[in-house]
C-alpha cells in the first residue's frame, strides 16, 4: 500500500513509519516540523531499511520512503501530493497535543486539529482516497465514571484539545454516513510511553515535559532536580493517579492492523473505533519504582497538590481491539521504562 502519514516526524508517527516500512508499505510522510526535528527522518529511514527521498516527483508507481515538509492545512500542497502520488490510505497523526496549552490557545488547537483534518478530508474526497486511520485519544472519555473504559463509555471533553478530538471523530463518522465508501478507523490511545529499542527515536518534548515519563527521564538523567507528583490522596490502590501506559512500538504496530482493517475489515460498517491500551493500570508510584529498578537511578520526588483536570484512574478495556484488529500490546512496564531510559541516555551523548 502507498500510505500518507501526516505528522510522520513526530513521536508516534516516526515509530509508525518504521513499522509501515518494515511491513513493506510505501510511506509518504508529511510534517511541518512544528514539534519534531528533521534528524528523525534519517533514523526512520535507517530503522525501516529504506532510503529517504525528499523530492516530490510525479509518478504513478513511487516506491520507498518520502518526506515532504509542509502543513496539512496547506490545501495547495496537499493537492500537489494527492495529484502526484496514488495514495491508498492516510494515517493522520498531525496535530497539537498539549492539554494545558490548549486551554490558553484554543483557536490554534481548533485550527490545527479540526481545520487540518477538514482540509485533508476534502482533498482525500477530491482524489477518491477514502481510507483513513485517525489518532484519537482516551481524553475523549473525560473523567470516566468507571474503569476499565470501553468504547461505549460516555464521551466528554474538559478542554479544547479533547473537544478537537471528539469533533474530528464526529466529522469522520458524518463523512461515512454521507458516503459509505469511506473506511474509517479511529484509534483512541491511552498513555503512550517508551521508545524504539535502538534508542534512536523516542519522545523528546521541547521545554518542560507535561507528561510523566519524559519528566521522570529528565529527573533520572539529572536534568531536573525532582519530580512533582500531582496528588497522593486519590481513591486508588495507593492514593496515586493510575493510568494505562502503552509502549509506543505496540501502538505503532496497531496502525498496521488499522491500515489492514480499512482494506478488509470494514465491509458492512465503515467506521471502527477502538481503544489502544494494555488494560493494566499503574500508579505514579509504581511508575517511579519500575523506572528506578530499570535505570538504577534515584528518582527524587515531592508530592504536591492535584493537577487541575486530572482524573484519579483511567485504563482501557482492550478486548475490542484484540477481537477486531487482532492486535494486543505485547510489551510490559519494564520494556517501557527500559526503552525510555535507553533513548534518554542515547539522546544525551
Ligand atoms: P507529536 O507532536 O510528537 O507529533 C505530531 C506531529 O505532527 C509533529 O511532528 C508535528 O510537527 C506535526 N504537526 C502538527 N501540526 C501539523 C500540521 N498542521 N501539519 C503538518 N504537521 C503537523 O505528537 P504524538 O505524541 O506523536 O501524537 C500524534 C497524534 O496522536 C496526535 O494527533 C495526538 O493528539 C495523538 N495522541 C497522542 C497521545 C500522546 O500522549 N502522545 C495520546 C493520544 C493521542
Ligand atoms: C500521568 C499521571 C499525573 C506529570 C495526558 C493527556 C491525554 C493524553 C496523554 C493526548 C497522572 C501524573 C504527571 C508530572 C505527575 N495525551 N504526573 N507529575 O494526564 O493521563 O494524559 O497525556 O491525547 O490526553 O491528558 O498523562 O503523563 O500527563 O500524567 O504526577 O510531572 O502522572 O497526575 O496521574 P495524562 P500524564
Amino acid at each position: 500500500m502507498r500510505i500518507l502519514v501526516t505528522g510522520g516526524a513526530g513521536y508516534i508517527g516516526s515509530h509508525t513509519c518504521v513499522e509501515l516500512l518494515l511491513a513493506g508499505h510505501d510511506v509518504i510522510a508529511v510534517d511541518n516540523l512544528y514539534n519534531s526535528q528533521a534528524e528523525v527522518l534519517d533514523k526512520v529511514s535507517f530503522l525501516g531499511g529504506v532510503k529517504l527521498q525528499t523530492e516530490l516527483k510525479k509518478s504513478d508507481n513511487i516506491k520507498g520512503y518520502f518526506f515532504i515538509e509542509g502543513d496539512v492545512r496547506d490545501s495547495s500542497l496537499m493537492d500537489d501530493i494527492f495529484s502526484q502520488y496514488n495514495i491508498d490510505i492516510v494515517v493522520h497523526f498531525a496535530g497539537l497535543k498539549a492539554v494545558g496549552e490548549s486551554a490558553n490557545i484554543p483557536l490554534d488547537y481548533y485550527d490545527n486539529n479540526v481545520q487540518g483534518t477538514l482540509v485533508l478530508c476534502k482533498i482525500m474526497q477530491k482524489y477518491n482516497v477514502k481510507r483513513i486511520v485517525f489518532s484519537s485519544s482516551a481524553t475523549v472519555y473525560g473523567a470516566p465514571s468507571s474503569v476499565p473504559v470501553n468504547e461505549s463509555s460516555l464521551l466528554s471533553a474538559t478542554n479544547p484539545y479533547g473537544r478537537s478530538k471528539l469533533f474530528i471523530e464526529e466529522v469522520l463518522q458524518d463523512l461515512y454516513k454521507s458516503d459509505p465508501e469511506w473506511k474509517v478507523v479511529i484509534l483512541r490511545y491511552f498513555n503512550p510511553v517508551g521508545a524504539h529499542k535502538s534508542g534512536l527515536i523516542g519522545d523528546s518534548p521541547s521545554g518542560t515535559p507535561n507528561n510523566l515519563m519524559p519528566y521522570i527521564c529528565d529527573v533520572a538523567s539529572g536534568k531536573r532536580e525532582k519530580l512533582f507528583v500531582f496528588g497522593s490522596d486519590y481513591s486508588t490502590k495507593d492514593g496515586f493517579g493510575v493510568r494505562d501506559y502503552i509502549h509506543v512500538v505496540d501502538l505503532a504496530k496497531a496502525h498496521i492492523s488499522g491500515v489492514n482493517y480499512t482494506i478488509d475489515g470494514l465491509n458492512n460498517k465503515g467506521v471502527l473505533i477502538a481503544n489502544l491500551g494494555t488494560g493494566q493500570g499503574y500508579s505514579v508510584l509504581e511508575m517511579i519504582e519500575a523506572f528506578k529498578e530499570v535505570s538504577n537511578q534515584e528518582i527524587p520526588f515531592e508530592v504536591v497538590g492535584r493537577r487541575k483536570g486530572d482524573v484519579a484512574e483511567c485504563y482501557a478495556d482492550p478486548l475490542f481491539a484484540i477481537k477486531t484488529l487482532n492486535w494486543s500490546a505485547k510489551l510490559g512496564l519494564k520494556e517501557m521504562c527500559r526503552d525510555s531510559w535507553n533513548f534518554q541516555c542515547k539522546s544525551n551523548v
